[in-house]
């Protein structure tokens, strides 16, 4: 076996193992934006990536795939069960998303929660070699800092949360708050998306667990030093503009607006189908502005693709049933032969075919009540190589930072969600170009490079944790 000087730790690999109808198994890339992060930071940093590759299969070994060394942690049954869809998106991810759908807490699921982490955290250590660092990302693996510091205090750990860190009043709600801060902060850098998520984790960190804080540091009575700051995670623009350019995906988008029969315009919304996506909020307006004679079906079309997510949780069943539901009665009352008002597709493609999607599209619609970041926001507009095309985003995404340019609405506000539609929709050429313009400037100077280049930059600066024993 050979150690390793850098090692990512995610609950998931970039490919995710499916069983086709025909009983063969295949590998599929895993859904989500933090698979497509930290793609790019494996091929330039040449490291290994830990995970769960999605099913039950036991003893897989590591393997090679599309050059990334991939190391397979399997799952049983009840773990994936109680730790994966039970204290992990039953538990943490509504909680942590300013409770969208409500959290449930039971016991048994922590304690799975518990025995996965430290699992995670015993393979990393096996794998990482002397002094080497060690990358732990997102919220279904946050005890594991703690636990790979106890096996490994030569290392350095840094840990990464994708999603929101919710304020005080909501994380004090989960019965096990001190466990999860003390297991953060067995990490030497804590990283977020927003400064007010780093905030919201140092606050808590001297209310409930005690330590010393200053700033953006806690300050541990060991000596050690941990640092809480924001890391905004962004995309390949490069990558994805070349894409956008390229012959293929141009034709392709050719195609998409032939076959949807050439509207005036298109909306595109593009999200797993979560609860906290604000899916179903978004087509009820665009329905609405059908129905108020604002939008015809001959102008407007909205193509809506919702990628299968957690199927097996209640709420994610239900909500797929309820857009099921709102997609058909929009388009029985408000359609016409050879005219849906929503073209809706429940599955995932592949990355030409999204950028096919997004030159395609004239409007793109991301309304998240709560998101960490949303990179849908941000693909969009690297491939707008022609600097037209109009981004509607919710202020709640963390992309609202940086997008300013765009038309910022409340997911809440059916009103005002309207009417910030249909002005994207009536925008003269001169306006759309401005605002994009504007926007492609600060993806393109803040790519996901600079975002793992800056995280590793830090985690690596002893400045520090000049204190720190080992
Ligand atoms: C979000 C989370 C990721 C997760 C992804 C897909 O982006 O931050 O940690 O991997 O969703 O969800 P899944 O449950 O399929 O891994």
């Amino acid at each position: 076996d050979v150690a390793h000087d850098l090692v990512i730790v995610a609950n998931r690999l970039p490919v995710d193992r499916v069983i086709e109808s025909d009983g063969t198994t295949t590998w599929r890339r895993s859904p989500g934006g933090l698979v497509s992060a930290i793609d790019p930071v494996m091929r330039a940093h040449d490291g290994v990536w830990i995970g769960w590759p999605g099913g039950t299969d036991q003893d897989l070994q590591p393997f090679e795939d599309d050059g990334l060394q991939l190391v397979p942690l399997s799952m049983t049954p009840e773990e994936i069960e109680e730790h994966y869809e039970g204290f992990s998106n039953g538990t943490l991810w509504p909680l942590y998303h300013d409770l969208v759908a409500k959290p449930e807490f039971h016991r048994e699921w922590w304690d799975t929660y518990v025995k996965v982490n430290r699992r995670f955290a015993e393979k990393a250590a096996e794998l990482a070699a002397k002094g080497a660092t060690v990358w732990v990302h997102d919220y279904q693996l946050q005890l594991v800092p703690q636990f790979l510091r106890e096996l490994r205090p030569d290392l350095r750990i840094g840990f990464y949360l994708h999603i929101p860190f919710p304020p005080g009043e909501l994380f004090q709600q989960l019965p096990w708050r001190r466990q999860i801060l003390e297991g953060l902060l067995g990490a030497d850098l804590v990283g977020f998306q927003l400064p007010g998520a780093a905030q919201n984790f140092v606050r808590l960190v001297r209310q409930r667990v005690g330590h010393k804080t200053h700033r953006d540091l806690v300050y541990l009575p060991d000596g050690r030093t941990v640092r809480a700051a924001p890391f905004p995670i962004s995309i390949d623009a490069a990558g994805f503009e070349d894409l956008a350019r390229s012959d293929a995906v141009t034709k392709r988008a050719e195609a998409i607006r032939e076959a949807l029969g050439n509207p005036r315009k298109i909306f595109l919304g593009i999200d797993r189908l979560d609860y906290t996506k604000g899916i179903y909020a978004r087509l009820r307006a665009f329905g609405e502005l059908l129905r108020d004679g604002h939008l015809g079906v001959d102008d407007a079309v909205f193509v809506q693709v919702a990628v299968p997510s957690r199927e097996r949780v209640e709420q994610y069943r239900l909500l797929r049933d309820e857009i099921d539901r709102l997609v058909g009665r929009l388009n029985g009352d408000l359609g016409r032969i050879g005219r849906p008002a929503i073209s809706y597709l429940h599955t995932s493609y592949p990355r030409e075919e999204m950028a096919s999607l997004y030159r395609a599209a004239d409007i793109m619609v991301v309304t998240p009540y709560r998101d960490g970041m949303n990179l849908v926001a941000k693909e969009y507009v690297a491939c707008r190589i022609e600097d037209d095309g109009a981004l509607v985003l919710s202020e709640f995404a963390g992309a609202a930072d940086e997008l300013r340019q765009a038309w910022l609405v409340n997911p809440y506000d059916m009103n005002g969600m309207k009417a910030a539609l249909l002005e994207a929709y009536q925008a003269e050429p001169r306006e759309l170009t401005k605002r994009m313009k504007a926007m492609r400037k600060q993806i393109s100077q803040h790519d996901v490079k600079a975002w793992a280049d800056s995280f590793m930059t830090e985690l690596a600066d002893d400045a520090h944790h000049s204190h720190s024993k080992t």
